[in-house]
């Protein structure tokens, strides 16, 4: 057993280190759940032991004192804290609090009307207004004393200047509470800019928005696409607001972004509901959001239950399940892809991150590694943001024991011990052994998958087996299975019935159109998109084999690149006798039924870009009732986009056309515009 007060010192020496790296340094280190953890140990640690407590305690503080460089503020309001409620049970406590608090002031149970908001996860801020000027602008800053960032205050858009309210609706003096945060499509784009230029980036949108913020010069504030979403006010001198309803509502007239999905519920089954549509809601809002927010409605109530310490009886900060978790990084072995490069990836001990078991994840290349500073044996915190793959944050390393090891990238590769080489340019390493079977198998794999010839039934263990057993060593011998039942009933696993579906789904494969087949080749650069576009100014295998450099330069978003990259692929023999034997196992080598010509149909000279998952049509065929509509089917959203089809499971590209303002529709309304039937969506 640890001596607790030697625990507790630990602890709050954690998180004071952990707070001026937050407040201070703007560069996190530890992560929210861990922070949490800590607090809540320390917490009990002290209502354990009463004589631990210290004044001093960042259990007593509402957060870490404000930096030096910018002006102090005194808050005319203080600035609180929430509570958390992780979860119902958790909501139902805070409002059997609540309600006990309420009749210990003598207010009946019905008059809790609750708002829930969503918590935005940026940055809080006070606006003073004096009769109606924006006069100051100021960071939270330890909830008492924050910092004079006016003149960057000054800088967002949402920010009005003056109040928009009639004389006699405005305040002689209102401090507007708000949250500055930065929308996600900018803050990617931020970020990759920041990456190309050799810039360290930001771990998230908060801390990309403080960093912003907290800027010495205006201009380079100004530049950043910053916004604010408003939910309370601190001091007030003549305004007339009985509810929060109310005070958001003169928030909104005032002309402060206040957010439209905000509501009002009337009992804590409704809210725990309006929560859970919080939570849903998450992986399709362009900004990011840590939890929902309950708010008693009726402003004498909230005044009538009051604060303990550091959070107010009459709100609570709903908590969603955590998209991050820690574990230990057991290994950092190597992978090869299919185009020789060498892929690090991370295997943990198993970890539950956002309801769903995560062992492994992604490392890009040993400069990822290093900048992260991984170290094998390291404790370090995983995160799944939506429905993408999990990532490796950062490493713990105030839990590092020495025992950690460096990760060193093998200078031979991992499958077939060909020295590997760096290419100039590139950030990571290659084998440069076309033979290799860790790349030839990858390739095959990539051959069979959805996107490319979608044979069912060949996953990567049946893939890596037919090579070992070497009945599958090209795609063009997947085609001659059929001419080897016995081999394949020989192998452990297959059964008839197995065998037979197996060579089913290889025939069925046989009526992927043109493009699939160009996909499925693994030419470098040319994913299922390219392959589209290139299938279209080169529509059969006669044309591609015998297309210049300037012919296939005419397809879009080919350039010098991929055009040499197609080149190269074609100029080999082995590759060309393989096309030939696809061509004999009876492939469509060519498009067929071509596409309208362009400049006719409902999407003539329109842009589409298909996102998630559409109700009633594979990606394949969304992208095809486009281009049979006369339109074109991309890939990335920009103002160019004429609009997004988006389902279940949309993501960035959603937030992206939610934020540049390019209209959105779903599957029905898809079907409409294809079949006439509604008008073609167009910007507002
Ligand atoms: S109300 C008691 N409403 O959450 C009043 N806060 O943990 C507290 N936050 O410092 C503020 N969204 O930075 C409120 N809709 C919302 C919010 C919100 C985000 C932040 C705010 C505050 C922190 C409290």
């Amino acid at each position: 057993m640890t001596d607790p007060a030697a625990r507790a010192d630990e602890l709050r020496d954690l998180i004071d280190r952990a707070n001026h790296d937050y407040h201070v340094l703007d560069a996190p280190t530890v992560d929210d759940a861990v922070y949490d953890g800590w607090m809540r140990e320390l917490q009990a640690l002290e209502a354990a032991h009463p004589e631990l407590l210290t004044p001093d305690s960042p259990t007593q503080r509402v957060g870490a004192g404000a930096s030096v460089q910018f002006a102090p503020v005194r808050h005319e309001v203080p600035m609180l804290s929430l509570g958390n409620a992780r979860g119902e049970d958790e909501l139902l406590d805070w409002h059997r609090r609540l309600r006990d608090a309420m009749r210990g002031a003598g207010i009946e149970d019905d008059a809790a009307r609750f708002v829930v908001e969503p918590k935005i996860d940026g940055l809080a801020i006070s606006l003073t207004y004096r009769d109606g000027r924006f006069v100051r602008g100021a960071t939270r800053g330890d909830g008492a004393v924050g910092e004079d960032v006016t003149a960057n205050l000054r800088t967002i858009a949402g920010i009005p200047a003056r109040l928009a309210t009639p004389p006699q609706r405005t305040p002689r003096l209102v401090e507007v509470r708000g949250e500055v945060y930065l929308p996600l499509a900018p803050f990617a784009e931020f970020n990759a800019a920041r990456a190309a230029a050799g810039l360290p980036t930001f771990a998230n949108p908060r801390n990309a928005a403080a960093g912003s913020l907290r800027q010495t010069d205006p201009r380079v504030t100004a530049e950043r696409p910053l916004a604010i979403w408003c939910y309370a006010v601190g001091a007030a001198d003549g305004l007339e607001a009985a509810t929060q309803e109310e005070l958001l509502g003169w928030l909104r007239d005032a002309g402060f972004p206040v957010n439209p999905d905000i509501s009002v519920e009337h009992d804590i089954a409704a809210v725990a509901a309006a929560c859970t549509r919080w939570e849903e809601r998450r992986a399709h809002l362009d900004f990011d959001i840590d939890g929902a927010v309950v708010k008693i409605d009726r402003l004498d109530v909230q005044a009538a239950v009051g604060s303990v310490g550091r959070a107010p009886r009459w709100a609570v900060a709903y908590k969603f399940a955590p998209t991050t978790a820690t574990t230990r990084l057991l290994d950092i072995p190597v992978n090869v892809g299919r185009t020789g490069a060498l892929i690090p990836y991370a295997v943990m001990e198993p970890v539950m991150v956002g309801g769903v078991t995560v062992r492994q994840a992604t490392l890009h290349n040993q400069e990822d590694i290093a900048r992260k500073d991984l170290r094998i044996g390291d404790r370090v915190i995983v995160q799944r943001a939506g429905d993408v793959i999990p990532q490796v944050v950062a490493p713990l390393t105030q839990d590092r024991d020495g025992t950690e090891r460096e990760f060193v990238m093998p200078d031979r590769c991992p499958a077939c011990g060909t020295p590997v080489v760096q290419p100039e340019g590139e950030v990571r390493m290659f084998c440069p052994n076309r033979a290799c079977p860790a790349q030839i198998v990858q390739s095959i794999e990539h051959f069979v998958s959805r996107s490319a010839m979608d044979i069912e039934g060949l996953g990567e263990k049946t893939v890596a087996r037919l090579y070992e057993v070497g009945l599958v060593r090209d795609f063009a011998d997947i085609y001659d299975l059929a001419d080897h039942r016995d081999a394949l009933l020989a192998l452990e696993g297959f059964k008839d019935t197995s065998v037979n579906n197996l060579l089913a789904a290889v025939d069925a494969s046989r009526e992927r159109p043109w493009a699939r087949v160009l996909n499925a080749l693994g030419i470098r650069h040319v994913g299922d998109i390219t392959a589209q576009a290139v299938a279209d100014v080169v529509p059969s295998l006669d044309e591609l084999l015998a297309a210049s450099e300037d012919e296939l330069a005419e397809a879009e978003g080919v350039g010098p690149v991929v055009a040499g990259s197609v080149l190269d692929f074609l100029s080999s023999d082995a590759n060309r006798v393989t096309l030939e034997r696809l061509r004999g196992a009876g492939l469509r080598m060519r498009q067929e039924g071509p596409s309208r010509p362009a400049g006719e149909g409902p999407l003539a000279g329109r842009t589409v870009v298909v996102t998630g998952t559409i109700e009633g049509y594979t990606r394949d065929e969304a992208w095809a009732a486009v281009a049979a509509a006369g339109g074109k089917a991309t890939d990335s959203v920009s103002r160019r986009t004429s609009f997004v089809v988006a389902g279940p499971g949309a993501g960035s590209k959603l937030a992206k056309a939610e934020s540049l303002g390019v209209p959105v529709i779903d599957a029905a309304a898809f079907t409409a515009v294809l079949a006439g039937e509604a008008p073609v969506p167009t910007a507002p």
